[in-house]
């Protein structure tokens, strides 16, 4: 999940005086904002700061980060012909600001004991918006397409195998430990269009990382309707949110594969009794199993307290402790 973000004082700073994208592409930015959560918390990994988005732009997309609106594409897929005239340059040229990041923050980790999460945007999530040109509450350009152009559907969805595939090897070279995979708006779909129009892609990505060897993390938001069919597809470890329980979700993906969650980002806004309850919830369902990795079920959001925040992080580091006492 994010770490960094505009809930930390340094981070408003440092974005005062730097734009996102300038902050993504500048590797001494990038690896600076990378260790901004890693400074302030006790946490067991970085993630690398950058973005889903910034690779599209390789491929011809002219993103944009708008302030107080997000991302915006302006020049968004409406035509199988922009499909057809898509690139798919290699990540070393069009990425190398966040892989020069990677190589910059990776000794100063490994220092302190700590791996690094390499990420990409899932190519359905990455499709969606490229053809919304941004967010969307119905996505009804995006399964327009999916439905009408089927032809053209997997064009588009092959050439972001291609390009994330390649992505997160390199970044997997650039010293990266582990590739977290976002499918953030898989949830707007059904199964029976997840099976048909998104799976098959993500199949063909997950097996293309087991090359890296590195354990690779499978996330989405709002699929817990068929998270049997999201694990499936691939991937170590699967990301779950907080809308199914992290026991029920844990046995729909099966008890072999890790689980990655699942607390809800907004119990961080509620007395500290309250969230108190909803870690001990998660951490009372992982039941001490090897394979669970605690996490927020997404993004931390901008207003979230930081002291909050690092009373999370003590807390589940105090209760896990305790735990694995109890287990001797
Ligand atoms: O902690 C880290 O440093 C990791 C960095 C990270 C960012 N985006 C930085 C960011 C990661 C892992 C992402 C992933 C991302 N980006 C996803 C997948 C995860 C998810 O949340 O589902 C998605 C869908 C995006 C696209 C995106 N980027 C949106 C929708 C927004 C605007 C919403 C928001 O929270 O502001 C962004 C902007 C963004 N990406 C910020 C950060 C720190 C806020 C930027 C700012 O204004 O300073």
């Amino acid at each position: 999940m994010r770490q960094a973000g505009r809930y930390m004082a340094k981070y408003r700073a440092l974005r005062q005086k730097h734009s996102m994208l300038e902050a993504i592409r500048t590797p001494e930015l990038a690896a600076e904002i990378t260790l901004q959560p890693i400074n302030a918390f006790d946490l067991d990994a970085a993630i690398i700061f950058s973005d889903i988005l910034p690779p599209l732009m390789g491929m011809g997309l002219d993103l944009e980060f708008v302030k107080g609106v997000g991302p915006r594409l302006n020049n968004p897929i409406r035509s199988t012909y922009q499909i057809d005239v898509l690139a798919t340059p290699p990540a070393a040229e069009t990425m190398a600001g966040t892989l020069g990041a990677i190589r910059l923050v990776k000794p100063e980790l490994e220092a302190r004991g700590l791996p690094l999460i390499g990420f990409a945007g899932a190519p359905f999530t990455l499709a969606s918006y490229a053809i919304e040109g941004g967010g969307s509450k119905t996505y009804v350009k995006t399964k327009t397409m999916m439905y009408a152009e089927p032809a053209a559907w997997k064009r588009l969805m092959n050439k972001l195998v291609t390009v994330v595939a390649d992505y997160l090897a390199e970044q997997a070279r650039a010293g990266a430990d582990a590739l977290q995979v976002f499918d953030s708006w898989a949830g707007a779909l059904g199964r029976l269009d997840y099976m048909r129009y998104v799976q098959p892609y993500n199949r063909a990505l997950y097996e293309r990382l087991e090359k890296t060897g590195l354990p690779v993390i499978n996330f989405s938001t709002g699929a817990s309707a068929y998270l049997d069919a999201v694990a499936d597809a691939g991937g170590d470890v699967v990301g779950v949110d907080w809308r199914l329980p992290l026991d029920e979700a844990w046995a729909k993906i099966g008890l072999e594969r890790s689980i990655m969650g699942n607390l809800d980002p907004v119990t961080l806004f509620a007395p500290w009794r309250e969230l108190r309850y909803h870690v001990d919830d998660v951490l009372q369902r992982a039941a001490g199993r090897p394979g669970h990795i605690f996490n927020l079920g997404h993004g931390i959001l901008p207003e979230t307290p930081v002291d909050t925040v690092r009373r999370l992080i003590d807390y589940v580091h105090e209760r896990t402790a305790i735990r694995a006492m109890e287990a001797v």
